[in-house]
């Protein structure tokens, strides 16, 4: 789909050659004396467009309009959220007629939240998935031109929703592919073909690097499956080389059986959406490649199935850590914390300004916060309210839980350092402790997308989140300067540690850090 920003009153937005025309008609009331705006004043004071966003009145052949249909589409304030609610139910009651070309036009002034809004919600609605269909019906629209008083105003914001755009949907399309077209292989394959974007570069580890590193929690994950397992190491470079970068962790289950910790056979197939957080990091890149804002990036994706299998690891068993902290694996279904800590560790080899992880990790976070706002957890205040401000932004939403320490104490093990479960209690709390243990000094952030990156139902499919949260947050920084954790000289070239050093580093943090039993 193809995105285009014009400058555009209602009037002008009627002689655009189009087939439909999308009006965002907000609270304030309408002055302009076109045609269009005076029949939306009449209709919004007769009470059949009511003042709610998302309620909508649509018209067929009005005169002197090129479309042949017209929506318009209530926004009440014009924020994010109203905005989203908007044009996602325009473009929806337009879809069933096939349109090529939409025209969304703000009736009152927008600002370029609004105007972004206006393009992902558009998106959004029109997405349609086609790989591993036969016949498949792409999505119908072509162009989407979006309509506001001052363009040159709101071009910014929108350029870079396009972006995000691209990036929501190369998140989509691996989320909602199946597992045997979405293996540790080609999700590899895929990182590398973001290397083509400007300043990006990509190195994808196998098994044999895997093990040398030392990552036994993340190789015991691997080992009952017949795909071999991937890590995956991306890296954009906007800003100086010294600059201290943001890893982005992404967990990459490319299906979850549960392993011999057995998930029940009832909508197992929805476990093809535990590489979701793997998505969400390549999608992010892709953004970034379009948006190329200063700062550093690294996206890390261990990346594997979790199946049962003669050599599955079993629960009881123990395994040892990059961090060379052992782990008891009581229940091999709490496997993505297995291979996120092993990536935590490596992490610290960026001497990164912050990491975050994100990961569908655990079906207590749908239960707390259901499909509306992913669970965030941080250890570090200003990355917490950066990630929070840029969901509400991007309205890809969050919510902050809590990290006290007595969460850990169910994660004591007499066999190990750790065991990888706690009880059922505060399942996505215990989880994120178990995190935490891996995080070290750095400032650290997870969120559990477990709810939120995809959709159940009639609506099944990948919903790219949470790249409008994670673009919003890099995009801002870059903004801000994206120097609140000066690099460190003393150490060389970012990224370029060996591979040893940095374990025996890590290592010690991690004991440092590990909490009091
Ligand atoms: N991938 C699942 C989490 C999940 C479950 C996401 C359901 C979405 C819907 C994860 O690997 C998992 O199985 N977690 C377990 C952890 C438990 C064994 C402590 C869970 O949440 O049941
Ligand atoms: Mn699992
Ligand atoms: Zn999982």
């Amino acid at each position: 789909m193809d995105f285009q920003l014009k400058t555009l009153t209602v009037a002008q937005a009627a002689a655009e050659k189009s087939d439909v025309l999308i009006v965002l008609v907000g609270s304030a009331p309408l002055t302009t004396k076109d045609p269009l705006s005076v029949l939306a004043a009449s209709a919004r004071k007769a009470g059949d467009l009511p003042d709610k966003a998302g309620k909508l009145l649509a018209l067929y052949r009005p005169d002197d309009v090129v479309a042949s249909r017209v929506v318009f589409a209530a926004i009440g304030d014009g924020k994010p959220a109203s905005v989203r609610s908007g044009v996602v139910a325009a473009v929806n009651a337009a879809k069933a007629h096939g349109p090529k070309r939409v025209v969304v036009v703000f009736a009152q002034a927008a600002d370029g939240a609004a105007v972004a809004c206006a393009v992902t919600a558009a998106a959004d609605a029109s997405y349609v998935y086609t790989t591993t269909k036969s016949k498949a019906e792409p999505r119908s629209i072509r162009q989407l031109t979006v309509g506001v008083a001052d363009a040159a105003g709101v071009s910014a914001a929108f350029n870079e929703a396009r972006a995000t755009v691209l990036g929501i949907e190369l998140a989509k399309e691996w989320g909602n592919r199946p597992a045997n077209h979405a293996t540790p292989t080609l999700l590899g394959e895929a990182a590398k073909g973001l290397a083509k974007l400007p300043r990006i570069k990509c190195e994808v580890l196998g098994p044999r690097e895997v093990e040398k590193l030392g990552m036994g929690s993340f190789a015991a994950v691997a080992q009952g499956s017949a795909e071999p397992l991937r890590f995956i190491v991306l890296r954009y470079q906007g800003a100086a080389k010294d600059q201290a970068p943001v890893v982005l962790v992404g967990k990459g289950i490319t299906f979850d059986t549960g392993g011999v910790s057995l998930k029940p056979a009832a909508e197992m197939d929805e476990m093809k959406f535990d590489m979701c957080g793997a998505a969400s990091v390549l999608g992010t890149f892709r953004a970034l490649g379009e948006i190329q804002p200063a700062i550093n990036v690294v996206g890390l994706i261990p990346s594997c199935e979790n199946m049962n299998d003669g050599r599955s690891v079993k629960p009881g068993d123990v395994v040892t850590s990059m961090s060379g902290q052992t782990i008891e694996v009581l229940n091999t279904d709490a496997e993505g914390r297995l291979i996120l800590c092993d990536a935590l560790t490596y992490a610290k080899r960026f001497d990164p300004a912050a990491v975050i992880d994100i990961a569908t990790l655990t079906g207590a976070c749908v239960v707390a916060l259901g499909g509306v706002r992913s669970g965030l957890f941080s250890s570090d205040e200003t990355l917490a309210a950066a990630l929070q401000a840029a969901g509400e932004t991007s309205q890809d939403r969050c919510w902050r839980l809590p990290l006290d320490d007595d969460y850990a104490e169910g994660l004591k093990s007499n066999f190990a350092d750790v065991a990888n479960i706690a009880g059922r209690a505060g399942g996505a709390i215990t989880a994120a402790k178990f995190l935490q243990r891996f995080a070290g000094d750095f400032a650290w952030a997870h969120l559990d997308i477990a709810g939120t990156a995809w959709k159940s139902g009639a609506a099944k499919g990948s919903t790219g989140r949470p790249v409008g949260l994670l673009v919003s947050y890099l995009t801002s920084r870059a903004a801000n300067g994206a120097a609140d954790k000066p690099a460190k000289s003393d150490k060389g070239e970012k990224g370029e540690k060996p591979a040893k050093a940095a374990s025996k580093t890590s290592e010690a943090t991690a004991r440092k850090a590990r909490p009091a039993k």
